[in-house]
């Protein structure tokens, strides 16, 4: 198989040549979470954070690190540890920082070929740590929680979506011990499933994780968690994981400590427990816009800071309402104006093309919108 170098960011990068992405690569690059990687480059750039411990466990073709090597600003980094267990991938990785060595912010770089569980286990902690698997995040959730900081930051990626948006419902409960719901809020509802899993496991090391930046997108859910160590924040969090409900007949939804409500004389559907907390910091989102030069990502960003303004768990899908309601299907934006027109909170969702984050209860959307 052929290699090639490309640029992602400013990194340069040798990767090889195969129509499609699989883990069958020599060594595994996927373009399509270019995103994934501006994301990290750009939070780290706008946290108020400098000499940063960073971690990158399951480095690949090293171009996550590389990135971060070439486009954090002066400072940022304190140390770095790039790994993974594949030789091959670590040869690339250092072929990698080799090609980009004119362009490094930082130069005391350390690459290790171990399993990821105990490379971090063997380290003295991260401020930062990126765990980056294929599919479930979960075996490298325990290690993660013993050496992640007080106030450090643990980004987590999960691409079993199958199970987490309730495909494989069985697989769900096993991994990650709730109930998903397979309709328009499968991708919210199976990032604060997600959410919630990485909690749990943290609260057993008396670690609060709370979501700082979440998002689905393409194949993947999308987590950045802020460390705090504290029981009394554990405790708080706990009360916070509920389930969702839902009413596949008239659409109404809400959130419940309980995992049993009916509407419209039956029982509702329902998801969780989950995280029904924020999934976003807001000031953190509004640096993160102020610093993105990067256009095509500006879109998906200032949704995501527009539908936090307020936390509500759940939107409605106008296409479901056209549906439901026998209606056609209204315009997105003039949807939204009618919701405001009467009072309510209203505005896009990243995790639908055609949802509506709002306050209004299902009845009231109907009033507004007709
Ligand atoms: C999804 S890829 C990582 C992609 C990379 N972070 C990027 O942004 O391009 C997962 C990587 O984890 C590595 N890996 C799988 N199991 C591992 C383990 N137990 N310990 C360390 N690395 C592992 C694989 O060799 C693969 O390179």
């Amino acid at each position: 198989m052929n290699t090639k170098v490309i640029t992602e960011g400013k990194a340069k990068i040798k990767t090889w040549t195969k129509e499609i992405v699989s883990k069958d690569m020599p060594v595994f690059y996927n373009p399509l979470m270019k995103f994934n990687r501006d994301m990290s480059v750009l939070l780290l750039n706008s946290v108020d954070k400098n000499d940063m411990n960073i971690g990158d466990p399951m480095a690949g073709t090293g171009v996550r690190a590389v990135r971060l090597l070439t486009e954090l600003k002066k400072g940022k980094i304190k140390s770095i540890q790039i790994n993974d267990l594949s030789e091959k991938a670590v040869e690339t990785i250092k072929e990698n920082i080799e090609l980009n060595k004119d362009n490094l912010n930082y130069e005391d770089i350390e690459v290790s070929q171990k399993d990821a569980n105990l490379f971090i286990l063997e380290s003295q902690g991260f401020d930062y740590l990126d765990i980056d698997p294929f599919g479930t995040p979960n075996p490298f959730l325990d290690s993660s929680m013993e050496r992640i900081s007080r106030g450090g930051i643990l980004a987590v990626t999960a691409t079993d979506t199958a199970a987490l948006c309730g495909t494989y419902p069985t697989t769900c409960k096993r991994n990650y011990y709730a109930t998903p719901l397979r309709n328009e809020h499968m991708h919210e509802l199976g990032l604060r499933i997600l959410a919630r899993k990485v909690q749990l496991i943290a609260t057993q090391y008396e670690k609060a994780l709370t979501p700082i930046f979440s998002y689905h997108k393409d194949h993947y859910f999308r987590i950045f968690f802020l460390c705090t160590k504290s029981k009394t924040k554990c405790d708080e969090m706990i009360k916070r994981h509920k389930f969702f409900h839902y009413c596949n007949k008239c659409l109404n939804f809400e959130t419940s400590d309980k995992n049993e409500l009916t509407c419209c004389e039956r029982k509702m559907d329902y998801a969780g427990p989950l995280w029904v907390g924020e999934l976003n910091d807001k000031i953190l989102l509004k640096e993160m816009i102020k610093n993105n030069d990067i256009k095509e990502n500006k879109e998906f960003l200032e949704t995501i800071l527009k539908e936090s303004q307020k936390n509500i768990v759940g939107f409605v899908d106008l296409h479901r309402y056209s549906q439901k309601y026998k209606t056609g299907i209204p315009k997105t934006d003039e949807a939204i104006t009618k919701l405001r027109n009467n009072g309510f909170f209203a505005e896009k969702t990243i995790f639908d093309l055609y949802g509506i984050r709002t306050d209004a209860k299902i009845k009231e959307f109907v009033e507004a919108v007709r």
